[in-house]
């Protein structure tokens, strides 16, 4: 049965490594008949938290007005989310924040 696959690609570099290996794994999901998108973090919007804890509370969500309320609406309803990041400085990569 085909499923939704969500790619997000974290590293700053497009065309960089992990893009590429989010490309290919992207290609091989569609040729196994799934619908497949990826997103390159470095393109949208995306605030850091403020710990106001409203989405904790009785607001449910965070009420940031950024490109991060379509990113999770996508996670949510997606059968697989694949989320590749290169290590940076011996980390994961967050160099796509604003
Ligand atoms: C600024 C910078 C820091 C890096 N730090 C590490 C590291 O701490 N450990 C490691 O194994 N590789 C490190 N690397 C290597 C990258 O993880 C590796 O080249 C990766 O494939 C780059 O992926 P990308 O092309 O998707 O950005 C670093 C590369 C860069 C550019």
């Amino acid at each position: 049965m085909s499923k939704t696959v969500l790619i997000l690609s974290s590293s700053p570099r497009r065309g960089g490594n992990s893009d590429l290996l989010c490309d290919q794994f992207m290609l091989g999901a569609k040729e196994a008949g799934n619908k497949a998108e990826k997103i390159f973090l470095r393109d949208k919007k995306i605030n850091y938290c403020v710990g106001c804890e409203a989405c904790q509370g009785n607001v449910g969500n965070c009420v940031q007005q950024d490109d991060m309320t379509e990113i999770l609406e996508k996670m949510i309803t997606a059968d697989v989310v694949v989320m590749a990041t290169p290590v940076y400085f011996y980390t994961m990569d967050l160099g796509w924040c604003a």
